[in-house]
């Protein structure tokens, strides 16, 4: 595997990770605050991260290269409301998705197809994730501060009935 092409890899097993790790921190909140349906929606979130950093230090490996099992910044333990959640949510999702069209980038830039091919599977991903994060964003903007807007939005995300079924969410088999 070519060197920049790893480092870049490498790069993206840390960002999957650190996703995880902050996707956890919002979860563990949002079930302090008896936000069932939130934090429900943002541990799952944080397990897909999850399985995106390992799928990559997978593949790092399975094609001679090596990955490298990164720390993590500690995330906030703090969140200002439901609606800064979501809102953090899609920013992060955004930032994502530059660094996997970055990656995309090193791939071409050496040559790399096969890893280009594999990225593929994460550019699908991380547009339905940005698609996901903005209907539950504009959701919650539309509950802002109601008490009884904020039970119903947290219990239609327990229910999944504000979430957009993902067609990308089949296991590939990490
Ligand atoms: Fe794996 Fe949503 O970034």
């Amino acid at each position: 595997m070519k060197e920049h092409v790893e480092k870049a890899l490498n790069e993206q097993i840390q960002k999957e990770g650190q996703s995880s790790h902050f996707y956890l921190a919002m979860a563990s909140w949002a079930e302090t605050q008896g936000l069932g349906g939130t934090s429900g929606f943002m541990y799952k979130q944080s397990e897909e991260e999850r399985f995106h950093m390992l799928k990559l230090v997978k593949f790092v490996n399975e094609r001679g290269g090596k990955a490298i099992i990164p720390s993590f910044t500690k995330p906030q333990e703090e969140f200002k409301s439901v609606l800064n959640v979501f809102e953090m949510l899609l920013e992060h999702e955004i930032e994502v998705t530059e660094s996997i069209n970055d990656l995309v980038e090193v791939c071409l830039i050496e040559k790399d197809y096969t890893t280009h091919n594999f990225i593929q599977w994460y550019l699908a991903e991380q547009l339905e994730e940005e698609a996901q994060a903005r209907t539950i964003l504009d959701k919650a903007r539309l509950v802002g501060e109601d008490k009884a807007g904020l039970y119903l939005f947290d219990r239609d995300l327990e229910n999944s009935a504000i979430l957009i079924q993902p067609a990308n969410t089949v296991s590939p088999g990490v």
